[in-house]
């Protein structure tokens, strides 16, 4: 009778054995929570299509940037909600000291200092009345030189908020460049940029639709990228890269495995991918129904983002994950 030589599975016999030679082990300071706050709110609000994620007021996000820290979390992502009343054609509550945003970088430095990495969404959708990610032309299509302006600023009062790290997340042509360019004229060298290098126009953001409240008209395709193609995504690292990109990022993240992987490959600065809003939700509703053991497929989920080469991970689970993994290994 022929028997197998070689037997795998030995290394697979014990808990102790199956650790022993685990290839990828996620850690807590590899994981980003991103935090929604929300203007004029006294108290957190639930968002229902991200069930356990809330729009923060600004005291409850002192709190949860204190209890991400707790649980030794790497960074924050800050998200700001303005109210309809602070939204206007080019987004200009985005650029405000005063704007929600800035006031929330403030507000979290003040609680965790240089504890953890705090970290700000550069883009304007969530300030503009028609929420689009950068100022209308006459025609209606986004204005990339005119959006990349305001960026800049953008930029500048977050770093003077004291953000560790900016992450534009607009996909205009060339947004890295002035953002660098403009950090540095106003002193600001040591700020990080964390590049949404390749962002695609999926149908896996409308959870943070709801989030920021968003009054999109139409779509982002003229700006994002369209899901099937690859190589436009190098194309868009590199470019990156060659602007003075610190971090670059993958956005959606466990659809575009693929994507981090080729990534991974061909850049030496870290690669980040995000886990967006309707990857979590997919996960939290199968769990709701009882058709997944829920706090595995979470596990898994990072471990398989991780392994496809993203070395920090924008994730709602960060605070829960942390805690799960320290429980673990
Ligand atoms: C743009 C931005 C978006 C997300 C992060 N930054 C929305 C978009 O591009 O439409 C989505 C994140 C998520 O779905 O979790 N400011």
């Amino acid at each position: 009778m022929p028997y197998p030589e070689i037997r795998p599975r030995r290394l697979r016999r014990t808990a102790a054995l199956r650790r022993l030679v685990e290839e990828t082990r996620v850690a807590p300071a590899e994981l980003v929570l991103p935090l929604f706050v929300k203007e004029g709110l006294t108290e957190p609000r639930p968002i229902s299509s991200l069930p356990g994620v809330v729009q923060h007021s600004r005291e409850s996000l002192r709190k949860a940037a204190h209890e991400a820290v707790g649980a030794g979390v790497g960074g924050l992502m800050l998200f700001g909600v303005p109210e309809q009343a602070s939204k206007d054609e080019t987004g200009s509550a985005g650029l405000d000291p005063d704007g929600i945003l800035n006031v929330a970088i403030r507000d979290v430095i003040a609680e965790v200092g240089d504890a953890t990495v705090v970290m700000s969404d550069l883009c304007l959708d969530e300030f503009t009345s028609h929420g689009h990610c950068g100022v209308l032309a006459p025609d209606g299509s986004v204005d990339n030189d005119a959006t990349l302006e305001l960026y800049a600023q953008m930029g500048m009062a977050q770093a003077e908020a004291g953000a560790h790290v900016v992450g534009p997340s607009g996909m205009m042509d060339g947004q890295i460049g002035v953002i660098r360019k403009g950090l540095d004229r106003a002193g600001f060298q040591d700020v990080a940029v964390l590049a949404y290098a390749a962002k695609y126009a999926g149908a896996f953001y409308g959870p943070f639709r709801e989030a920021v409240e968003s009054t999109l008209q139409g779509d982002r395709r003229t700006y994002q990228q369209d899901p099937g193609n690859i190589r436009e995504a190098l194309r868009e690292v590199e470019l990156d890269v060659a602007e003075g990109a610190d971090v670059v990022m993958v956005k959606p993240a466990l659809p575009y495995l693929d994507v981090i992987a080729a990534v991974r490959d061909r850049v030496d600065i870290p690669v980040a991918a995000y886990q967006v809003s309707g990857e979590y939700a997919m996960v939290e509703a199968a769990a709701a129904n009882g058709w997944i053991d829920r706090e595995r497929v979470i596990l898994e989920s990072l471990t398989s983002i991780k392994r496809a080469g993203a070395q920090i991970i924008l994730t709602y689970w960060a605070t829960e994950a942390a805690h799960l993994l320290r429980r673990r290994y």
